[in-house]
């Protein structure tokens, strides 16, 4: 009877067509095969995703799959596709499953403190993947150094426009990163603000990190400065696309210097072409690499021993920052490329 109810609360959320791991496939025939809790021996990850409708989401957890499963973990995976309810109701099913442990990438920064709680109350801890939970006793926290990514992209873009009107293109307000590549932009750029060199004549974030916010946003921006803009920061690739879209409508591409995040395929061919200054590069191996080591110690009660810590609100929260990296056309082979993120085919010969 419970899981004829949790199949009719999963079909109105609209779960069915959001998950998409194999392992939690059994969940469209909940009649005929009531999933099993994890065996002893083997340690299962339920990994909750915020989205797979981005580039570099199907790397976290392609990559993510592949680290735990040569650690001899099992991986379920449910992906929410930027349903808030949604990612908490699939968490919800992890932790029901048996799970022995949950890594989280949120889509909603506070919203997602209910997982961490609902986790707890049944004995398993939580990691936050890429991005902060906030307001929770979450168990740790890896990702790369939010604040230095926006330091890169300001320092970039300063280097080559020391003088004049900025757009900056936020991500998505609800996610912690999109506040950190924020601040790392304005501690770079501030100094030349203090001093009049440097405008920022807009400024807006862009909903669910959507790339058709972002263009809308790049045309408000031109609209209402006469398309006197001289540089444009986005917080990520997708955004940077969307900037880039409308500069192009304003016959501005290429003029305009622009930088991104993530080292998406299309920003990299972009920054070929010469329409996109640069990105920043998150070596996602590295990330997944770490979280399924920790993931499987934590789960089999290992002491971690003593670590940094960030304060997420609610606690001090044992942390791991991995260092981003800045691309352009100049160092593009000898990172991208030669990390095999992409191949040189996939950047150049299209
Ligand atoms: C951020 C993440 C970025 C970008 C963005 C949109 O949290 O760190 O790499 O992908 O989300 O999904």
């Amino acid at each position: 009877m419970r899981y004829i109810f949790l199949l009719m609360l999963l079909v109105s959320a609209g779960f069915l067509t959001a998950c998409e791991s194999t392992e939690t496939m059994e969940l469209q025939h909940p009649a005929t095969k009531i999933p099993a809790p994890a065996s002893d021996d083997v340690i299962e990850i339920g990994f909750s995703m915020d989205t797979l409708e981005e580039e570099r989401w199907y790397k976290d957890r392609d990559l993510f799959k592949q680290a735990a499963e040569s650690l001899g973990a099992k991986v379920k995976v449910m992906a929410a596709n930027g349903n808030d309810a949604l990612q908490v109701l699939q968490a919800e099913t992890l932790i029901d499953q048996g799970v022995d442990l949950l890594v989280v990438v949120p889509h909603n920064a506070e919203a997602t403190a209910a997982i961490v709680h609902k986790a707890h109350l049944a004995g398993i801890k939580v990691i936050s993947y890429d991005r902060l939970i906030r307001n929770a006793d979450i168990d740790y926290y890896v990702s790369f150094d939010n604040e230095q990514v926006g330091e890169l992209q300001a320092e970039a873009i300063r280097s080559l426009v020391p003088k004049g009107k900025y757009v900056y293109i936020g991500g998505a307000e609800t996610d912690n990163n999109a506040h950190l590549f924020k601040q790392g932009v304005f501690n770079v750029l501030q100094p030349s603000i203090d001093r009049g060199d440097i405008t920022i004549v807009y400024d807006a974030w862009s909903k669910n990190w959507d790339p058709e916010n972002a263009y809308k946003h790049m045309k408000q921006a031109l609209e209402a400065n006469s398309a006197e803009i001289d540089a444009v920061i986005a917080a990520n690739d997708a955004t940077a696309g969307g900037a880039i879209k409308a500069l192009e409508e304003a016959g501005l591409a290429g003029e305009i210097p622009v930088a991104g995040q993530d080292a998406d395929l299309a920003a990299v061919q972009r920054i070929a072409d010469g329409t996109q200054t640069m990105t920043v590069y998150k070596p996602i191996s590295i990330l997944a690499e770490e979280v399924a080591e920790l993931a499987v110690k934590l789960a089999a009660g290992e002491d971690m021993g003593t670590v940094n810590t960030v304060n997420n609100g609610k606690a001090h929260v044992p942390f791991l920052l991995l260092p981003p990296i800045s691309v352009d056309a100049k160092n593009l082979e000898e990172t991208i490329i030669r990390d095999g993120f992409h191949t040189r085919e996939e950047v150049y010969e299209r």
